[in-house]
C-alpha cells in the first residue's frame, strides 16, 4: 500500500478523475475500495449520476473575450478560490493514515471550504487546526439527542463555519459490497468525534458493520420541526444535505436553512433514486436566491459536470469519490492536483463555452431539447 514514488510514467497517466480512480484500486485493500467506489444495491443512481450530466448538452456562444477566467465564488461571506467544494466522506484514513488531516491541509491550500464527517477518524478539533477558515462540519443525527446537541457545540467551538444535516440516512442504503467484503474499521481506527457517547449495542442483522451502526442509531423518526428547532438553536448556519425534491427544498428555505446541497450520497442510500443534476433542474430555478445557497453533490467527474451545475443554478459542487482517489495515491497533493484537473478542465470549458466567470454560467449556455 501507499507506494508514494511515483514513476514519471504513472505520473504522466494521471490526467483525469478516473486514472486515478483506476490507479487507486491498486493500491487500496480491495474492501476498503469497494466502501469508498461502492453504491447500493444494483447500483443503479451510482452509474446514471454520470450519464445524466453526460447526457446534458452545452450551447456554446463563440467571440466572448475568455482571455481571464475567474473561478472564485463567495458563500456565506468566504471567497473560495474555486466552485469545488470537498464532501464529507466518513473513515478516510483508510485511504491514506490521518487521512481527514491531509484532507484538510489540501482545504488550506486550495482555498475551499472542506466539510468534515461525522464519522471522521480524527476528532474535529484535531482536523480544524488544518484549515481553520475553511470547515463545515456534517452531522449525522442520532436518536440520543445530546449527542446532536454536543457535536454542534463542539464544532462551534472549535471554530467551524457551518453545520451539515445530512437528511437522507435514516437508513443504510443496502451496500452489498460492504456486506460481502464484511466491511469494518480496522482495530486502530476508531469513530474518533464520537468515542465520548454510548450507542445502542448493534443487532449484527448484517455482515457490514457501518449498515448496523446507521440503523441501530441513526434518529428515524426526525422531521422538519425537529430540524427546525436544530436551526435555531444552532447559532451557525445550518445546510441541508441530501435534498432532492422541490418540496423539500421550499420547506428547507422556509424553515431558516442557509442553503441545501442536493445529494443522493453518490448513489449510496436509495438506489435509482433521481441523479443530483435532474433533481437541480427541478429546482434550482425554483428556489434559488442570493440568501439561500444550492450546492450540488453526487456524480461529479469532470470540469463539464461543473459547468452544468453552475448552469442550472448551483454555487458550488462537492466532490467525494475523486478527491478521495487522489488521497489514496498522494495525500494532500493527491487531494490537489484532483481539483486542480477539475479547475483546468472547468477552465477548458468556461473559455470554449464563451463564459468567463463562473458567477455568469446560466442556462442558456445548456441545449434543453
Ligand atoms: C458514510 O457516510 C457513507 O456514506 O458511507
Amino acid at each position: 500500500m501507499h507506494q508514494l514514488n511515483l514513476s514519471k510514467n504513472t505520473e504522466k497517466k494521471l490526467i483525469n478523475t478516473f486514472s486515478y480512480q483506476t490507479f487507486a484500486q491498486k493500491l487500496l485493500e480491495p474492501a476498503t475500495f469497494d466502501y469508498f467506489a461502492g453504491a447500493s444495491s444494483d447500483e443503479i443512481t451510482l452509474k446514471a449520476n454520470q450519464t445524466d450530466f453526460q447526457n446534458l448538452k452545452i450551447v456554446p456562444s463563440m467571440l466572448n473575450d475568455v482571455s481571464n477566467i475567474n473561478l472564485k465564488t463567495t458563500i456565506l461571506g468566504t471567497t473560495i478560490a474555486t466552485p469545488i467544494m470537498l464532501a464529507p466522506v466518513a473513515f478516510q484514513s483508510l485511504a491514506y493514515p490521518n487521512g481527514e488531516i491531509e484532507t484538510a491541509k489540501a482545504s488550506s491550500l486550495l482555498k475551499t471550504i472542506m466539510i468534515l464527517s461525522t464519522l471522521s477518524t480524527t476528532s474535529l478539533e484535531d482536523v480544524v487546526k488544518f484549515n481553520p477558515e475553511f470547515s463545515w462540519f456534517q452531522l449525522y443525527v442520532f436518536q440520543d439527542k445530546k449527542i446532536n446537541l454536543d457535536l454542534i457545540t463542539r464544532a462551534k467551538e472549535a471554530g467551524y463555519k457551518a453545520i451539515v444535516v445530512t437528511v437522507d440516512s435514516q437508513y443504510s442504503g443496502k451496500r452489498e459490497r460492504d456486506w460481502l467484503n464484511n466491511f469494518n474499521l480496522p482495530n486502530h481506527l476508531k469513530l474518533a468525534n464520537l468515542t465520548n457517547y454510548q450507542f445502542a449495542k448493534s443487532q449484527n442483522k448484517t455482515s457490514s458493520w457501518l449498515h448496523n451502526f446507521i440503523d441501530d442509531n441513526y434518529d428515524k423518526s426526525f422531521t422538519w420541526n425537529d430540524l427546525e428547532s436544530l436551526i435555531n438553536s444552532a447559532q451557525l448556519p445550518v445546510f441541508i444535505k441530501g435534498i432532492l425534491n422541490v418540496n423539500d427544498a421550499h420547506k428547507a428555505k422556509s424553515i431558516g436553512a442557509s442553503g441545501i446541497i442536493i445529494s443522493n450520497h453518490g448513489g449510496r442510500s436509495i438506489d435509482t433514486a433521481i441523479t443530483s443534476i435532474q433533481a437541480l433542474e427541478n429546482i434550482g430555478s425554483k428556489v434559488n436566491s442570493p440568501e439561500f445557497v444550492i450546492i450540488l453533490d453526487s456524480g461529479i467527474r469532470r470540469g463539464t459536470d461543473i459547468f452544468k451545475a453552475l448552469a442550472l443554478g448551483a454555487k458550488a459542487v462537492c466532490i467525494g469519490r475523486p478527491y478521495i482517489w487522489g488521497l489514496a495515491i498522494e495525500k494532500a497533493q493527491g487531494v490537489v492536483k484532483i481539483v486542480d484537473i477539475l479547475n483546468a478542465e472547468l477552465t477548458t470549458t468556461m473559455g470554449l463555452a464563451g463564459v468567463n466567470d463562473v458567477n455568469k454560467i446560466t442556462s442558456e449556455y445548456l441545449s434543453h431539447a
